[in-house]
């Protein structure tokens, strides 16, 4: 060994602390790069001080791997569409349960090769118990990763695969996993029973992630998250290393709190999403049925004209928005209506786009005041005193039918648009949203339809309010 043990350790304690100080500056947009970067700090003090302390020093290969790493990543993040952000999570997760069963094996096979070689009888029984809670975790969030990654990606159907006795062949496999991993533990030194436990593990993710499918898919890949976490503890107490063990448990933990959050957003409990029939694609209403003659189109001119005399805007913001790439023209709207003394704020649904803060994201990007992003419960009791609510590319989050019994979304908590005295609707047609169902809001008499791409439309608004 290079280090003390106690220096080693108060290196470590240190990363544990910037880890956590890091995870409290991401709670907040006006935090989070400083976050970010106590996060980046506690990693480079583990990862050197866990190098040195384990005499790991072929420069070569450590310079070679992390530089590919490095450039691997940038390209991923340069390239990387924001719309594609969910499945890059989903997949990065898949990688980092992937890596715990190698590391895993590579653990058992350096054990039991000493063990053998000094001719005792069996692995620590800590050890074994590790090896095959990281396999099994790392294993299934792996290949439950690459299921949340196809169906995302759009690579195989994102719609939910049920079938009949479901939920036995899950109970039958998980019951088998445990079987084999109890086989592991008596015999540590057979290495192919550990590859039947990683192979039937991996079975037991795609059997998990395979029924689950639109509007649960956020949630799936927040509990991924949660599992990556775990499995990384577990492969923490097969190095007996303690960094490993303390990040992996805050990737976990926080994995699951942002689970929690997200499934009280959407009013599911985890169960039901896990194992319920929900996200379930009801069937399709004809369109014509559910809008003809009902919905009334607007234009640039006649929203520009209504904008002129209100005293309160409120832009709700969606995925369109981040299709459209329109944030930079709702800026601009933003600045023209708040020169003429208008309030402007924007209320934030928590599952609004496609990723945690996607919108938060998106207008911080505008410079636009974090004072002016307002969190479900803070906009909605204003809406009534709202003289113009603009939903841009919002879909499923205003949707009305979530507060009736008996639909896909019914129960989650939206953004009560409709309460404003006139409702502006900014999309290319009446297609319906992630969760794939009609909203009503476009048929009520407070509401118009501007249609058009989000960010022409707006661009149009902005001239005429210009204009008006
Ligand atoms: P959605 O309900 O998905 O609706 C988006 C709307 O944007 C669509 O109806 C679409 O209508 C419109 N649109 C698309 N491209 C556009 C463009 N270029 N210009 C203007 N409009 C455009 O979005 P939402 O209200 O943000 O709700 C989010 C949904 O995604 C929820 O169901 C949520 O559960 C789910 N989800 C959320 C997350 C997270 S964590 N945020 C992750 C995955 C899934 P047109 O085609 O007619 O334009």
């Amino acid at each position: 060994m290079f280090m003390t043990f106690d220096f080693v350790n108060l290196a470590y304690l240190i990363a544990a602390v910037l880890f956590i100080l890091g995870l409290k500056g991401l709670t907040h947009p006006r935090s989070a790069v400083r976050g970010n970067l106590y996060g980046a700090v506690a990693m480079l003090i583990a990862v050197v001080v866990t190098l040195v302390d384990q005499e790991l020093l072929n420069l070569p290969v450590l310079i070679g791997g992390m530089a590919g790493g490095a450039a691997i990543g940038a390209v991923f993040a340069l390239t990387i569409k924001m719309t594609a952000m969910p499945q890059l999570v989903g997949l990065f997760n898949g990688f980092g349960g992937g890596a715990s069963v190698l590391v895993a094996a590579a653990a058992l096979i350096q054990a039991v090769g000493i063990i053998s070689g000094a001719g005792a009888g069996g692995l620590d029984l800590q050890i074994s118990i590790s090896t095959v809670l990281s396999a099994i975790i790392g294993a299934v969030t792996f290949t439950g990763s690459v299921v949340a990654f196809a169906k995302l990606q759009g690579l195989v159907t994102e719609q939910p695969v049920r079938y009949r006795g479901e939920q036995i062949v899950k109970i039958l496999v998980g019951g088998l996993t445990v079987a084999v991993a109890v086989l592991v533990i008596l015999d540590p030194a057979d290495m192919s029973l550990f590859w039947v436990l990683a192979g039937i593990a991996g079975l037991l993710g795609l059997l998990l992630v395979v029924p689950i499918g639109g509007a649960d898919m956020p949630i799936v890949i927040a509990l991924l998250n949660s599992y990556s976490g775990l499995a990384a503890a577990a492969t923490g107490f097969v190095l007996s290393n303690t960094i490993l063990i303390i990040s992996g448990s805050l990737v976990g933990a926080s994995g699951i709190i942002l689970t929690q959050i997200m499934c009280k957003a959407m009013n599911r409990s985890l169960a039901n999403v896990l194992f319920g029939g929900m996200g379930a694609i009801p069937e399709k209403a004809s369109t014509d049925d559910i809008y003809a003659g009902k919905t009334k189109s607007t234009n640039a001119d006649e929203v520009a004209m209504i904008l002129k005399i209100a005293r309160r805007v409120v832009f709700v913001p969606g995925y369109g928005m981040a299709v459209a790439r329109a944030q930079s023209a709702v800026r601009q709207l933003t600045e023209a209506m708040e020169a003429d003394g208008i309030t402007v704020e924007f209320g934030i649904h928590p599952v609004a786009g496609r990723m945690p803060g996607h919108m938060n994201v998106l207008l911080a990007e505008e410079a636009i005041s974090y004072d002016k992003l307002k969190e479900m419960d803070q906009i909605n009791p204003t809406f009534k005193n709202t003289d113009v609510t603009i939903v841009i590319g919002a879909n499923d989050v205003v949707n009305p039918s979530a507060r009736e019994a008996g639909g896909p979304i019914s129960g989650m908590p939206i953004l009560d648009v409709d309460q404003s005295r006139t409702v502006v609707v900014i999309k290319r047609s009446l297609s319906p949203g992630f969760a794939g169902i009609p909203n009503p809001l476009f048929t009520f008499d407070n509401t118009l339809m501007l249609f058009g791409d989000g960010k022409k439309a707006v661009d149009d608004l902005v001239q005429a309010y210009k204009e008006a």
